[in-house]
């Protein structure tokens, strides 16, 4: 039987021929933007299945419009676009794509670490600038990371990724999350610690919490305030678990040294005053964007997709419980 797949944005073309080769019908948006909520609103309404980005808010009115799609398969680890609730409620399978971009991210959070630390793109304005006039012993002078501590918030696949490769640099580990993390506690001697705890001590903090409506704002002016005047803070997980407004603040007044962001909290849009900010390192939503990890996605999202439509159980299904609803069921 074939089936009617609505791709939502143009994606690598490996998912793509997954898609093909296994009888769906694809029906991809034309242009390399977003859909439209229309857009959006009408092909959900012809699809079977869909294969979403995270930008797509699939919430309560697009799941009740799309009456025959028995699954939304988001091209992203975060499903924060979702509203899992009335997915489930409707008997609609929602899946994501973790694991093929945990590295991809983590090496992207270092990046950023390592840029703030050492002022990498300040340095690179000033040298283009012609700006580099002599080797000076007290001239842009950024901090060291070997030997220092390192707090990861949030130690799942990405946070867990994020410290281990701190190995190298001989730094101690805080963690904080709502499991202790074997993993970390073996090979790093790292420690779980309470949040204010592990913001007083690091010199480091690295943001890697799912965005629920429990992380908005989890760090907001007091966080900031509790943190070491000589500390950076690091987010590659969603832009809205930091207050943007006080990190502005934050920047502006030396409350921290500087920050690396790939996420903001009202995306693509920056906070006021956030791009004039030195000390800030800001990236364009870039933790998975490597052509390896960019075609894993794509293949990852595709049979997460097909597995759907054929009434396999699909390999990263989020909503586990649908699967065995009478909901999915009527949907065949
Ligand atoms: C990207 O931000 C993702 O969730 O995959």
């Amino acid at each position: 039987m074939t089936h009617h797949v609505l791709v939502t944005r143009k994606i690598p073309q490996e998912g793509i021929d997954i898609l093909l080769r296994n009888d769906c019908r694809v029906e991809i948006n034309p242009e390399d933007r977003p859909v439209t909520r229309d857009e959006l609103l009408g092909g959900a309404g012809r699809a079977d299945g869909v294969l979403s980005q995270m930008v797509d808010r699939i919430d309560k009115d697009v799941l009740e419009t799309a009456s025959r799609v028995r699954i939304f398969s988001n091209f992203a680890v975060g499903f924060n676009n979702v509203d899992l609730g009335s997915a489930t409620r409707l008997g609609i399978m929602i899946t994501n794509t973790p694991g093929v971009l945990t590295d991809t991210t983590a090496d992207l959070a270092w990046a950023l670490l390592f840029a703030a630390a050492r002022r990498i793109v300040e340095g690179d304005r000033l040298t283009r600038a012609g700006l580099f006039k002599d080797f000076s012993p007290t001239f842009f002078l950024g901090t060291d990371i070997t030997g220092k501590t390192l707090g990861i918030i949030g130690a799942g696949r990405i946070g867990t990724a994020m410290a281990l490769r701190s190995a190298g640099f001989r730094m101690n580990v805080l963690y904080c999350d709502a499991e202790p993390n074997r993993v970390l506690e073996k090979d790093l001697q790292a420690k779980r610690v309470g949040l204010d705890d592990l913001l007083k001590q690091s010199d480091f903090v690295s943001v890697h919490v799912p965005l629920l409506p429990e992380t908005v704002h989890l760090i907001g002016p007091r966080e900031l305030g509790v943190m070491k005047k000589s500390a950076f803070l690091i987010n590659t997980s969603r832009g809205p678990v930091v207050d943007e407004k006080a990190l502005v603040q934050a920047l502006k007044s030396k409350t921290i040294a500087g920050a690396g962001l790939d996420v903001y909290e009202h995306e693509p849009a920056l906070e006021p005053g956030l791009a004039e900010q030195d000390n800030a390192i800001l990236l364009p939503h870039i933790g998975s964007a490597t052509l390896e990890t960019r075609i894993k996605m794509a293949t990852t999202a595709a049979e997460n997709l097909v597995a759907g439509l054929k009434g396999i159980r699909p390999p990263n299904l989020v909503n586990v419980e649908v699967w065995d609803s009478p909901a999915r069921k009527r949907h065949g």
